[in-house]
Formats: C-alpha cells, sequence, structure tokens
C-alpha cells in the first residue's frame, strides 16, 4: 500500500478502505508516513468528507493507536459524558453524582483546565485533600462500591490523535466534522466508556457558531458511536454566557452543592438534569428521558445526591465537611464590583471573554505547569435577559490583588446589551441514534 494511493483516492471523492485507514494512523504515529502526506490527505478529508463508516475506522484506528481503559470489572454499563468545551461549565460535578445516585457507575477520567477553559480536577482539588492518582485497582473498587470515580488522565491514551490534532492545528484542518468527531470520540472510547453522552455547544463563545453546524457535529459523533457499539445521544445547548453563576474553581464547588441540593442557578440546574437524564437512559436505568428526569429530581430532593457528592470526595481523600459548610472553601482576600457601564437588557456574555478574564485573576494557567489560585474567580449577578441600568453590579471579582482594573475592563466588555429582552433557549436540541 502506497501513501499517495490513498491521498488520490481522498482527494478525487472516493471512499477509503478500513485498511487505508489503519495504513494512515499507524503509519503517521510511528513516523513512518511523512507530515506532508499527513497533511494532504488531511486536507483532501477536509474538502471531501468522509462516510459514516470512514469516520468510525478512523476513530477506532486512533483508539487502537495507544492504551485503552479496560473497565470490564466494573458491573454496569459505564457512562461517559463529554462537552465540547464552556466556560463556567461546572456540569461534571452535578451529574457524576446525580446518576451515580441511580447506580449508574460513572468511572470517570478528566482533565486540568489550560487557558480559558476550567478543569474538572482543579475545581475537585478545592476540596482540600482530593487526589485523583488511583491506582487502577482502587479506581475500579471505587466505582463498584459507590458508583463513582474519577482518575486523571493517562499519559498514552489515543496518541494518534495527540499528533494529528497538532498537525490539523498548523495546517488549517481543524474544522472539519469528521476530523472533530473522530477525535473527541476516540479519546472517550479508549477511556472506556460503554455510553457516551454529549453537549455540544454553540454560539459565539463556541468552537461551532451556528447551530447547523452543531448539529452536523453531533450527529457525527452520535453515528460513530453507535456504528462502533457505544450508545449515543447528544444535546446541542447554547454557549451566550457562562454557565451557572460562578467561573472559577472553589466558587463552582460551591455552585455544584447548591445545585445538588436543588438550589443552583437554572440553567446549571437544567443543562444537568437533561444530560444526566440521558445518562440514566444510555446507562439502562430508566426507559425515557421523562422517567430518568422524574427519577433524578427525586434524588436531589431526598439528599441522595449530595450524599452520593459526599461519599466520593472521602473516598478520593477530600474533606467532606466542606460539602456541608462550603463557605469554608477556599475564599479570596477581595471582592470587586463590576457595575455597568450602559443602561438595557442583556443580550449575550462573551463566555470565552470571561473565561480568560478569571484566567488572568489566576483561576486558569497560561502553560501547563502553572499554578492555579483556587479562591478567585468571578460571581455574575447579571445574566442574558436581565435588565440592567448603568452603575448596576454585573458581576463581582473574587481577586487576591487589589489591583485588577484591566480584569474590571475585561468583564465590562463582555456584557452586550440590546433594547428588548432576549429568551435564549439552552437546551437547543437532542440528538439520537
Ligand atoms: N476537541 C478535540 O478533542 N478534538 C478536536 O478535533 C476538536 C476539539
Ligand atoms: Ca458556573
Amino acid at each position: 500500500m502506497r501513501m499517495v494511493d490513498i491521498i488520490a483516492k481522498k482527494r478525487d471523492g472516493n471512499t477509503l478502505t478500513k485498511e487505508e485507514i489503519d495504513f494512515f494512523v499507524n503509519g503517521y504515529t510511528k513516523g513512518e508516513v511523512p507530515d506532508y502526506q499527513a497533511s494532504a490527505l488531511l486536507m483532501a478529508i477536509f474538502y471531501n468528507d468522509m462516510t459514516p463508516e470512514e469516520s468510525a475506522d478512523l476513530t477506532m484506528a486512533m483508539v487502537e493507536s495507544g492504551d485503552q481503559i479496560n473497565l470490564a470489572d466494573i458491573e454496569g454499563i459505564k457512562v461517559d459524558k463529554h462537552s465540547t468545551g464552556g466556560v463556567g461549565d461546572t456540569t461534571t460535578l452535578v451529574l457524576a453524582p446525580l446518576v451515580a445516585a441511580l447506580d449508574v457507575p460513572v468511572a470517570k477520567m478528566s482533565g486540568r483546565g489550560l487557558g480559558h477553559t476550567g478543569g474538572t480536577i482543579d475545581k475537585l482539588e478545592a476540596l482540600d485533600g482530593f487526589h485523583v492518582e488511583l491506582s487502577q485497582d482502587d479506581f475500579v473498587n471505587l466505582v463498584n462500591k459507590d458508583k463513582l470515580a474519577v482518575i486523571g488522565q493517562s499519559g498514552n491514551l489515543t496518541p494518534a490523535d495527540k499528533k494529528i490534532y497538532a498537525l490539523r492545528d498548523v495546517t488549517a484542518t481543524v474544522n472539519s466534522i469528521p476530523l472533530i468527531a473522530s477525535s473527541i470520540m476516540s479519546k472517550k472510547i479508549a477511556a472506556g466508556a460503554d455510553a457516551i453522552v454529549l453537549d455540544v455547544k454553540v454560539g459565539d463563545g463556541a468552537f461551532m457558531k451556528t447551530e447547523e453546524d452543531a448539529v452536523a457535529l453531533a450527529e457525527a459523533m452520535v453515528q460513530i458511536g453507535n456504528n462502533v457499539g457505544r450508545r449515543t445521544m447528544a444535546i446541542i445547548s447554547s454557549m451566550e454566557e457562562p454557565l451557572g453563576y460562578a467561573v472559577g474553581n472553589a466558587n463552582e464547588v460551591r455552585e455544584a452543592i447548591d445545585t445538588l441540593k436543588g438550589e443552583g442557578p437554572e440553567d446549571l440546574t437544567e443543562l444537568s438534569l437533561t444530560l444526566a437524564s440521558q445518562m440514566v437512559v444510555v446507562g439502562g436505568k430508566a426507559e425515557t428521558i421523562e422517567e430518568a428526569r422524574t427519577m433524578l429530581e427525586e434524588v436531589i430532593k431526598n439528599g441522595k445526591a449530595l450524599e452520593k457528592f459526599k461519599a466520593f470526595v472521602k473516598n478520593q481523600g477530600g474533606d467532606d465537611s466542606l460539602v456541608d459548610h462550603p463557605e469554608n472553601l477556599a475564599q479570596a482576600k477581595y471582592h470587586i464590583d463590576v457595575v455597568a457601564t450602559e443602561s438595557g437588557f442583556i443580550e449575550s456574555i462573551d463566555a470565552e471573554n470571561v473565561g480568560v478574564a478569571a484566567s488572568i485573576l489566576g483561576a486558569g494557567r497560561q502553560t501547563k505547569d502553572d499554578e492555579i489560585d483556587l479562591a478567585v474567580g468571578i460571581i455574575h449577578k447579571k445574566k442574558v435577559g436581565d435588565k440592567v441600568n448603568k452603575g448596576d453590579v454585573l458581576a463581582v471579582l473574587e481577586a487576591n490583588t487589589d489591583s485588577v482594573d484591566d480584569v474590571v475592563k475585561r468583564v465590562q466588555d463582555s456584557y452586550h446589551y440590546g433594547k428588548d429582552e432576549v429568551h435564549t433557549k439552552l437546551i437547543k436540541r437532542i440528538i439520537t441514534a
């Protein structure tokens, strides 16, 4: 087999076989296929797309390029969730204990935040002592015992994806639906999920700017998952503003705890319940989304979801008294108001820019090895749809320095106003096989 023939075949709009896709992925991972040939093939895929079968073959070739986590010793259908990237998005901390409270096992591999997005592990570390360095045996035992554990990312998961993604980044081939879909799905499948629930964000603050593109990406991922025997569903959710009120680490743990008690922000509650309902259905514990939702609302009301969160924190070395006393989580020294510079109805809040603002305060990393400040962040007081007058408090910065003029300005600039009240629909679509 020759790489040049594979490139020509895709260039001419034909369909690649599994053998041809394997030849490319294996050869490129091993360094036998040079960057220029891989680049040419990626650009041909960018222009000519892939069939669902080709996308599934590409996904599985990347899965098989490195370690695969074996969760066979965990009883039940292991369900994972993936979001294409939100700001202030603490849904994992809410829905993991929620679904675990209904005996759906959650064996989750999570990452840290980089740039303007937060990471689940960083947030969890706000609970003093919490750690994700578990042995494979401890991880499996904890999930069997309490249905929930989180472990850090393994070093050699989908090396093919790492290499291909880095090449796409510099060859203008990131924004291709089959390439994004196979990249995301390969990581979830290699991490051992039997079933996958996807939250595809749409809007200015998201990767996919239009609903049409978001639906196409969601459909591609759902099709890949179901083609390779992993039950997969997706939702399309709006990213016209950060999720919830809090953006940061300790403050988002507080927000997650509120939500588990049924006292959280409306958008975070709705998104968590929608995704959790899908997880309960794909996890085989309910027949319909509606039935699952009723069950989930019940475990919030009767306190089981919060109890599950406490057990999970304790199991992984965290101080579970903080769950009952979230006011004792790290607090910043200064609280600085950000006020509205004009009057009107809030139309949107640039989530990415707010993420950057929180990151400048110290809530995020600029490089992989940066230390983050768990106490700092931003609390929104006004959200999309609210009417404000000039001088009203839009948000409060939680900072450990009081020289934050640039951050105040950045948050002010993130708010966009209109004359009329806008209603954005948070959950735009549900995509099933
Ligand atoms: N996220 C991924 O993991 N891969 C992509 O290709 C795009 C976003
Ligand atoms: Ca939040």
